[in-house]
């Protein structure tokens, strides 16, 4: 048989994995191109939301489809596995452990779509079975996890795609021409902002049963054990620290990654200002906070951060968005529009651009989606590789460890990933983990 990716991969990993040990491969053959012609055999850990929504945006493609589904919740893993049967008329292999998952040999790329204490494992068991990723945002829940995420990627060499759709979308890639072919002048500033109700947290619920054909202990995984509880679970678990980062974390990472792209920095904060309270009166629970404001001094300009959970109004009347402060103009934009506010000539009595606006942006998952399918192909550098996902999630994480040790002025050594002013700080880089699950060491 002639050795080709697609079938020494399933080879190979079938024997490694299938061991429990997983053995090194031979890059030159794992990273050469899946044919174009080829079918993309995908497969998704983690069904109920987000996860879900990748996987159709990437079947909506015709050259990809769906051979395996994992999740913990037997009743979210049934209606998913139905209406992929309905939608697509694919009968994809049903999992609860992912690991089981991994070991399917006719699997060339999974999707993560997990709580975020997830990702890190579930990504570095992936690479080192062969498979190419794409992986939800906040790429992890820790830096510690971040870094080694990337070097899973690297290590084993495969493509990783992080979640920050808006990379691929319209309206931020036009936004960034405007910036960096000179349309707004010198950009100074970048103002960032996210109020959204959903911040404050749920409403209070006493711990309960499991529910039925859930396996809670795989939910939990690498977090530490605790009796079953509602607010922690689907969804609602975003606002506690063992498992997510609240709004700073889960919209900060898609709006701080835009600030950063304006310049193309692939670079973590050196030095962060923190602002946090719980300032709402609402009676909510969780363990994130539900105001934040935070500077990020970069070399030639400053990005801030805005956070009032709780309030679904904002500056422009955007709930959330961004305004690029440049010396001639600045740009507003949210998902979906971008407007150009220019600055006056007053000697020209004119404006020192043009004034323009647009309102038709669209989803940019399908992009994103396809952009990963065509790289899974070409092995080319995806529009948002781990290195760029790293960076974001630690403009969120060092801000959170910030607020959570009430330490305001926080300062990074990313060369020695350590924290140079805070001992309190260095204790909250890596988790934990709950064992048998063990930290992965690349
Ligand atoms: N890119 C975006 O715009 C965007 C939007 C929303 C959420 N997200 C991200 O997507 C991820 C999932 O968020 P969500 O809102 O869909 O969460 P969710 O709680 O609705 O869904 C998570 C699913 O994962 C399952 N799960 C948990 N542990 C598992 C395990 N060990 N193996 C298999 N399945 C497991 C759960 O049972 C659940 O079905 C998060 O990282 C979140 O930040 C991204």
């Amino acid at each position: 048989m002639k050795l080709n990716r697609r079938n020494f991969i399933q080879k190979a990993s079938a024997s490694a994995v299938g061991a429990g040990v997983f053995s090194i491969l031979p890059s030159e053959i794992w990273n050469s191109p899946v044919a174009p012609s080829d079918k993309i055999r995908i497969g998704l850990i983690g069904c109920k939301s987000q996860g879900f929504w990748d996987l159709k945006c990437h079947l909506n493609y015709d050259d990809a489809v769906c051979v395996a589904l994992c999740d913990v919740d037997s009743s979210v893993l049934n209606e998913r596995a139905a209406e992929i049967k309905k939608t697509y008329n694919q009968n994809p292999l049903l999992y609860k452990d992912f690991r089981k998952m991994l070991e399917q040999k006719d699997l060339d790329a999974v999707i993560i779509g997990t709580p975020d204490h997830w990702h890190c494992l579930q990504l570095v068991y992936a690479c080192q079975a062969g498979k190419d990723v794409y992986v939800e945002k906040p790429m992890a829940n820790t830096i510690a996890e971040c870094n080694v995420m990337v070097k899973a990627a690297n290590y084993y060499n495969r493509i990783v795609q992080v979640g920050q759709q808006q990379r691929s979308g319209f309206v931020f890639q036009e936004s960034m021409k405007m910036i960096k072919d000179g349309t707004i002048g010198k950009l100074r500033k970048v103002n960032v902002w996210g109020n959204f109700n959903y911040g404050t947290g749920s409403d209070p619920v006493a711990d309960g049963p499991v529910p039925a054909g859930v396996d809670y202990d795989m939910w939990l995984g690498p977090a530490p054990s605790r009796p079953f509880n509602m607010n922690r679970f689907h969804g609602s678990w975003r606002h506690f620290w063992d498992y997510g980062g609240g709004l700073m974390s889960d919209w900060g990472v898609h709006l701080l990654d835009m600030g950063l792209w304006a310049k193309d920095l692939v670079q973590a904060p050196s030095q962060v200002l923190t602002y946090a309270a719980n300032s709402s009166t609402e009676k909510k629970v969780r363990d994130t906070f539900d105001t934040m404001t935070v500077v990020y001094p970069k070399k030639d300009y400053v990005i801030n951060w805005d956070m009032t959970a709780g309030v679904q109004q904002g500056p422009y009347e955007k709930l959330y968005g961004l305004a690029f402060i440049g010396e001639n103009a600045t740009i507003v934009t949210d998902r979906n529009s971008y407007r150009v506010f220019p600055e006056w000539d007053g000697e020209k009595k004119t404006g020192k651009t043009e004034a323009k606006s647009y309102n038709e942006g669209k989803e940019s998952h399908p992009q994103h989606a396809r952009n990963f399918l065509d790289c899974i192909k070409s092995r080319n550098t995806p529009a948002c590789p781990p290195e760029t996902g790293r960076v974001a999630a630690l403009h969120a994480h060092i801000p959170n460890i910030s607020a959570r040790i009430g330490e305001p002025i926080l300062l990074w050594d990313d060369a020695n990933s350590r924290f140079t002013n805070s001992e309190k700080a260095n204790a909250l880089i890596k988790p934990e983990y709950r064992a048998p699950w063990t930290f992965p060491n690349i």
